[in-house]
């Protein structure tokens, strides 16, 4: 090959030229936005954390409210999030219930109208005392459930799981 063959034009050096350097503007403006809605599913198993809430000793067959706290991390947002459950332990089993009804939201109550079962006061929803709803009533699921782990006599819940 002659020298004459690896001549580059000015004009291709001209192209070449602004292609690396938008090539690299474009990659530093493009790498921030990637790493920014990235970032939180990178970091794998954050919201499955469990909290510790009370002890089994404390609980009874009767649902009662449980107040707990934790600190979250949303994306670069540290926050400290309390959240409420209702929780009973029948037959050896613990369950935590979401107080938030099914229909539009709302925080329901255990025995305000009946003795055994949890009510809404937004649209008269109702829950028997397992948690899932009363036909013909607004709510058309059951109370959301925590996942609960007892251990050592400790009762820990992580995230919330929905139930049909
Ligand atoms: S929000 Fe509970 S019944 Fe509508």
């Amino acid at each position: 090959m002659s020298e004459k063959d690896h001549k580059v034009s000015r004009r291709q050096f001209l192209t070449y030229t602004l292609m690396g350097v938008g090539g690299f503007m474009a990659a530093g403006a493009v790498m921030p936005m990637a790493r920014f809605a990235l970032d939180p599913a990178l970091r794998a198993g954050a919201e499955t954390d469990l909290v510790y809430v009370c002890d089994v000793d404390e609980l009874t067959d009767e649902p009662q409210t449980f107040r707990f706290s934790f600190d979250q991390v949303d994306a670069w947002y540290e926050s400290e999030v309390t959240r409420e459950a209702f929780i009973y332990i029948r037959d050896n089993t613990v369950t935590a219930l979401s107080p938030t009804c099914t229909h539009l939201g709302c925080t329901v109550a255990y025995g305000t109208q009946d003795p055994n079962e949890f009510y809404c006061p937004c649209h008269f929803g109702r829950f028997d005392r397992d948690g899932i709803n009363v036909p013909g009533t607004p709510p058309q699921r059951p109370l959301d459930v925590y996942e609960v782990v007892v251990e050592d006599g400790k009762v820990y819940l992580g995230q919330i799981n929905q139930r049909t």
